[in-house]
């Protein structure tokens, strides 16, 4: 049975979107593990960065709204790319749809029949879904939050990132109250870092107010995160095609593997080689934001 999991928090812009795409971009790559991404957020940026922004511009389907309507199974409409244990299912705008759902008692039957199908529908092939959330505390987060086995918190080391991370905190609760008792939370994993007396203070209180609840990886500003986006590869592949400068596929490996530790989730076999990977095609100027 795979194990559902997100990175996510109550804010935008936190890196929910890059930590899903390397993660897995890491755990597929690096680990052998068959990963599959759901996008379920409308702004389907997690469809962009593995799949290209063209593939929802030309309204390629089936995707993830096609599946919850039976037109597609999950295996049908999931795109294989980048690596061969990778795997997208495509977000839309349809998504939006299922956020109209007005009162409490239709919300649930929503989030509980969406979520129970996420949990039976998942091919047996595939190990772990990573799925990607808004960043507002809507059906769609309590949706991946009633139906994953656990979940990261993604935090950033400044002031808005507090309050994000408490709703999240009380939207949790409330899931794990109404839908899933059984849902565990991995960790919260720092992004975004710079070394600044202001980045260490934010870190040292997230290490008082959570101790080993926080990840040893402190991810730090890559501006390859970007770069590998704009050319729809996860930053595990980027890295092995182009030499980077400051890479950040070690990092994303590093995160990957504590998360398998503190998920309970073993890696498999090695992963072939790709082809072009010797090669180290071309020296690619790195856009590392200042610290
Ligand atoms: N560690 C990092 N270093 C540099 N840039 C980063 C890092 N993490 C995220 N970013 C950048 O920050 C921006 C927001 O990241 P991302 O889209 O992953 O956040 P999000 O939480 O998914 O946003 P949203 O709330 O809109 O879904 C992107 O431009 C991304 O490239
Ligand atoms: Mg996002």
């Amino acid at each position: 049975m795979a194990h559902i999991t997100c990175f996510t928090v109550q804010k935008g812009g936190a890196g929910k979107t890059s930590m899903t795409v390397n993660v897995a971009g890491a755990l597929a790559g690096a680990y052998g593990l068959r990963t599959l991404v759901i996008d379920a957020d409308p702004q389907c940026n997690a469809t962009a960065a593995l799949l290209g922004p063209e593939y929802i511009e030309a309204g390629y389907a089936p995707t993830f709204a096609d599946v919850l309507e039976g037109r597609a199974t999950i295996a049908e409409a999931a795109v294989q790319k980048s690596f061969p244990t990778l795997w997208t299912l495509p977000g839309s705008e349809a998504l939006v749809g299922y956020e109209m759902a007005r009162d409490d008692a239709r919300r649930g039957r929503v989030i509980h029949s969406v979520a129970s199908l996420l949990s039976d529908a998942i091919p047996d092939e595939i190990d772990v879904v990573l799925i990607d959330t808004p960043p507002s505390g809507g059906i769609w987060l309590q949706i991946a939050l009633a139906a994953a086995h656990t979940y990261t918190v993604v935090a950033t080391p400044d002031d808005f990132s507090a309050s994000g991370v408490l709703k999240l905190i009380g939207t949790v609760d409330q899931v794990c109250a109404d839908f899933n008792p059984a849902l565990r939370r991995a960790g919260f994993l720092i992004n975004q870092y710079r070394r600044t007396s202001e980045g260490d203070q934010y870190v040292r209180f997230f290490r008082d107010c959570f101790e080993a609840d926080v990840f040893g990886v402190v991810f730090p500003l890559r501006g390859v995160i970007g770069s590998s986006r704009g050319v729809r590869m996860p930053v595990e592949l980027y890295e092995r095609l182009y030499r980077v400068s400051t890479p950040a596929a070690p990092l994303f490996r590093g995160v990957a593997a504590e998360w398998m530790q503190r998920a309970g989730i073993e890696r498999r076999g090695a992963v072939p080689r790709l082809e072009g990977e010797q090669r180290g095609i071309a020296m690619e100027p790195e856009l590392e934001v200042a610290a």
